[in-house]
């Protein structure tokens, strides 16, 4: 099939390979992605070519987002929308809301429970002798130093040991709820019930110490009202998405948070409260996938500067900084240069563009543009990482399976030689779009030609040992022929710092000028792109 052209160049037999996220292609427009990006959720194996093995990335298998959820971030989010518009978006959608909401109407069962059983316990210990409440929530490491395992490249050490103290912790937490649930017996420490346990309450309070809480910038959440309840509240008085709110908050200065003494202090004596901090971590994956649906939309919303601030929002999500100035580049260039004695960088050259099937480039036509790519860090990382593991004891081969590095390429043209309107590169109310108010459309339609999207082409790197590899992506020729400037941005989801722009330039003639056998080619392709599309629902 067609999709099979992005090719990388694979060295199979030392298992070093790239492989294009999806390895879908872009065809008649952004459709496909989208398709795939539905159809594909839920699958870990996408397709096989040549041999090899291509995965989906495992963190992007999720269930899917609701198309309210994706039509209440459209709403809310504008071509100019920053990183906390994005992720002030993603944590107010009526199911982000409806989900915190539950898990606070579970704590309350919890502390029922809990209180009941303390009840229970004070009248059995007349007649009985006293058993240590708690032991089966125990912490058995003695250090919570950071809530993310994913923040696997700020601090070793510390990671190694957040990284087991949360094992431990979300498994006895599960086994506790579990049986607080059906017997209403094992003891869980929760805050505001059992002395000095650090949950909600504790995390706001140090945000506040560090001026992140309360929220004072809630842009549009500001004038909304929420129904709470059977009342409509503001977003703070919201208990759903207060918790929600903190979450975000605690997620970007979670430097300031995950070393925080008291909070350390409380973890070596196991006084954390997991109803906060599973529910953190449940949050956290809640918030990938809202994100991704975001950027889907974005992408079909056809919009380069938000799919371009949707990428940082999710890269400083995931770091937990709270922005990506040149300030926040520098802290985290400096994480990287003692972590790997390195900066994640790639090296593009050899750009170059093409017809794959015609010698000429007409007017929507299938493009290629091609590269030559170069994983600079490649060797540092991969050197470092396994010291790291082997320190910890871990066998690297198996820990190193897990590694993903995700990078996008955005293609967008500039007219040189006159003007092409915008409205060549069409934003179509369908798909994921399918739901969205005209007028949220609108918003975008102004956006100008040369901040619209021709593709958005995820790479995902899964061997952190790869060098070096060939791209290429796949894109439709403006339908307007003209001279063109084609500027691809290269951008990293998972460190700061590490983006780049390139371009190449084509005439791109116009395809009613070329005889009737290239037209009868032209049909060809987009039968292909038309089957690809029958494969994928055929293998979902
Ligand atoms: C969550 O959504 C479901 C279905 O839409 C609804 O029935 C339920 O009342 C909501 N729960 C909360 C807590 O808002
Ligand atoms: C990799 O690390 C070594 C030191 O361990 C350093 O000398 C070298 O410059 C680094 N490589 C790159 C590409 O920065
Ligand atoms: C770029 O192209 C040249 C000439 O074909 C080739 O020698 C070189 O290896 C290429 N660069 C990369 C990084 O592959």
């Amino acid at each position: 099939m067609s999709s099979s052209t992005e090719g990388e160049e694979v060295d199979s037999d030392n298992m070093l390979y790239i492989f294009l996220g999806y390895g879908v292609a872009l065809m008649g427009g952004l459709t496909a992605v989208l398709y795939y990006f539905f159809v594909y959720k839920n699958k870990k194996v996408v397709e096989k070519k040549r041999g090899e093995d291509t995965e989906i990335d495992e963190t992007l298998a999720t269930n899917s987002v609701g198309l309210e959820d994706v039509t209440y971030i459209a709403s809310k989010l504008r071509p100019d929308s920053d990183q906390l518009d994005i992720l002030l978006a993603v944590c107010s959608t009526p199911e982000s809301i409806n989900w915190s909401t539950k898990a606070l109407a579970n704590r309350e069962k919890i502390v029922q429970a809990r209180l009941e059983d303390d009840k229970k316990k004070a009248e059995d210990e007349k007649s009985a002798p006293k058993k240590a409440s708690g032991e089966l929530f125990n912490l058995d490491d003695d250090g919570w130093a950071n809530e993310d395992e994913d923040d696997e490249d700020l601090d070793d050490e510390e990671k190694e040991k957040a990284k087991k103290a949360k094992e431990t912790l979300e498994e006895k937490q599960k086994f506790g709820e579990e049986l607080a649930k059906a017997s209403g017996k094992v003891t869980i420490y929760l805050e505001g019930v059992d002395e000095g346990v650090v949950g909600q309450e504790w995390v706001e309070k140090a945000l506040k110490k560090v001026g992140a809480w309360p929220l004072d910038d809630l842009r549009f959440l500001k004038d909304m009202t929420f129904e709470y309840k059977g009342k409509q509240v503001s977003a703070m008085d919201h208990p759903g998405l207060r918790r929600n709110l903190c979450f975000v908050a605690g997620r970007l200065n979670s430097l300031a948070l995950n070393s925080h003494p008291e909070l350390l202090d409380a973890a070596s004596k196991q006084l954390i409260d997991p109803t906060y901090f599973k529910n953190a971590a449940d949050f956290r994956q809640r918030c990938a996938m809202l994100l991704e649906a975001s950027l889907r939309a974005a992408v079909g919303l056809r919009s380069y500067p938000l799919t371009k601030t949707i990428v940082e929002a999710v890269s400083i999500f995931k770091i937990g900084c709270t922005s990506c100035t040149p300030k926040d580049v520098e802290w985290f260039n400096a994480i990287m240069m003692k972590q790997y004695r390195v900066l994640p960088r790639l090296l593009i050259e050899n750009t170059s563009i093409e017809n794959a099937k015609h010698p000429e480039m007409a007017t929507s036509d299938v493009l290629l543009i091609s590269l030559d790519l170069t994983r600079l860090h490649a060797e540092n990382f991969t050197r470092q990482k396994v010291a790291m593991l082997q320190k910890q004891g871990i066998p690297p081969q198996m820990a190193l399976q897990q590694y993903r590095e995700g990078w996008w390429y955005f293609v967008c043209a500039e007219r040189l030689d006159g003007e092409t309107p915008a409205s060549a590169v069409e934003i179509k109310k369908e798909g994921i779009l399918n739901q969205v108010e005209d007028a949220d459309l609108k918003k975008f339609e102004k956006t100008k030609f040369e901040d619209r999207l021709l593709t958005a082409w995820p790479m995902i790197v899964a061997n952190v040992a790869q060098k070096s590899g060939k791209v290429k992506i796949q894109f439709k020729a403006p339908s307007v022929p003209g001279k063109y400037k084609f500027n691809v941005a290269v951008k990293s989801q998972d460190f700061l710092g590490a983006d780049q722009v390139f371009s190449v330039e084509a005439d791109i003639v116009d395809s009613a000028l070329l005889g009737d056998s290239r037209k009868a080619a032209t049909a060809e392709i987009e039968g292909d792109d038309k089957a690809d599309k029958d494969e994928g629902k055929k293998d979902n």
